[in-house]
């Protein structure tokens, strides 16, 4: 069976200001959710929440941007939009940037992952297994640094040395500035390894869009690597990335996928989107409510059966002692990082400062300035 994994997420509004959706509108999105495994559109599904956005993880066989699948998302995220609004939540419909999209959501404002396989439970896939990573709080490259080191650097994956991995990974790495389509360029990993980093590096401009095995073909990871506000126009909140990436076997394991994510790196993201600050690794279904504003990121588990179905518990990666002492060093790194307030790195650049009203600021301050007139050099004595 050709079986399709697809996340869609959104920002549709929150209890208390931007910390978490609430239960009703949760309730929301699954009574939809469950109406389309009854129909038979979807296979299965899952919904949890990462800060203030809410994610479905989907098994189906209509294909990457099937149009049934992405207007039962958007079904799902107007329900629940509908609850925010009669219920006066922060936020309301946030990510829902047009007003009814036809077919594919993507470029609607949701984040959409997906990617598509053979599904036999044999050969190079006697078991499927595979996380979501869901961020809140930053932009779209957070994976960019945790997903190389995973599927290039041996230093973190040391089963990249193992015959199913040693020819590496093909990277497809989208510039996410181009507002006229995908525009993507593959380049192979170990041989165009620095190529990769020199583009990667830029979190802002360019994202890892899809991974995939160079041995066997398979696509191993897909991210929703896409701006917000390339799409609206103007900010309206973090882009907040989701990933979907298989493991074990011909792909990393999951402790090798992880494992990068202790290192907290620092990401666009937190208050207004407009600060520098640390990824903290957190359960799912965590309210952002920390000091600062802090990006976080979730990870999930799940096993898919013969027929398509997520086993029946999944896997909550990051809620594990191991964890805190990372969550640890985060906030440490944080509390450093905003120790210096609004000053050079702590906030990201004027191109960046995508929060109106900074750029407003500035703006007016610029039509100000004025180049001053030649002085006459003060006589010798
Ligand atoms: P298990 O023995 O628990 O399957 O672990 C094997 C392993 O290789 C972990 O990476
Ligand atoms: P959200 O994208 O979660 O709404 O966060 C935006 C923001 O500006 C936080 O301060
Ligand atoms: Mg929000
Ligand atoms: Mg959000
Ligand atoms: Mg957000
Ligand atoms: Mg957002």
């Amino acid at each position: 069976m050709r079986l399709t994994l697809s996340v869609i997420k959104a920002d549709i509004g929150s209890v208390g200001g931007h910390t978490k959706p609430s239960t009703r509108m949760m309730a929301a999105v699954e009574g939809e959710v469950a109406k389309a495994i009854c129909d038979r559109l979807l296979i299965d599904a899952f919904v949890c929440h990462t800060g203030d956005d809410i994610a479905i993880i989907m098994t189906h066989t209509r294909g990457e941007g099937s149009s049934e699948v992405h207007q039962l998302a958007w079904k799902a995220f107007l329900a629940a939009t509908s609850v925010a609004k009669t219920s006066g939540l922060y936020g309301a419909g946030q990510d829902l940037l047009v007003d009814a999209p036809s077919g594919n959501v993507r470029g609607a404002g949701p984040g959409v992952a997906e990617l598509s396989f053979d599904h036999s439970l044999s050969g190079t896939r006697p078991a499927e297994s595979f996380m979501v990573f869901a961020a809140d709080k930053c932009g779209p490259g957070a994976y960019n640094l945790p997903l190389y080191l995973a599927f290039a650097d041996p230093m973190y994956c040391a089963g990249l040395m193992l015959p199913p991995m040693i020819k590496g990974f093909r990277f497809h790495v989208i510039d996410m500035d181009n507002t006229a389509g995908d525009s993507v360029i593959e380049l192979d990993a170990p041989a165009d390894g620095y190529h990769i980093a020199a583009l990667l590096r830029d979190n802002e401009r360019f994202g890892i869009d899809r991974i995939v095995s160079r041995t066997h073909g398979e696509v191993a990871v897909a991210v929703s690597a896409q701006r917000l506000h390339a799409i609206a126009g103007k900010y309206t909140g973090k882009d907040d990335p989701v990933a979907i990436v298989r493991n074990q076997g011909i792909f990393p394991a999951p402790e090798e996928i992880v494992s990068p994510f202790a290192k907290a790196h620092f990401v666009g993201g937190d208050a207004r989107g407009s600060h520098v600050m640390p990824l903290m690794p957190v359960p799912i279904n965590t309210p952002v409510t920390g000091m600062y504003c802090l990006p976080i990121v979730s990870c999930t588990g799940f096993s898919i059966d013969k027929d398509g179905r997520f086993s029946e518990s999944f896997t909550d990666f990051f809620d594990n002692p191991a964890w805190d002492e990372v969550r640890r060093r985060a906030q440490r790194k944080a509390i450093e990082m905003r120790s210096q307030g609004w000053s050079g790195a702590a906030m990201l650049p004027y191109s960046e400062l995508e929060y109106g009203g900074f750029r407003d600021t500035v703006s007016s301050l610029l039509k100000r300035f004025q180049v001053r007139k030649e002085r006459k050099p003060e006589a010798a004595e």
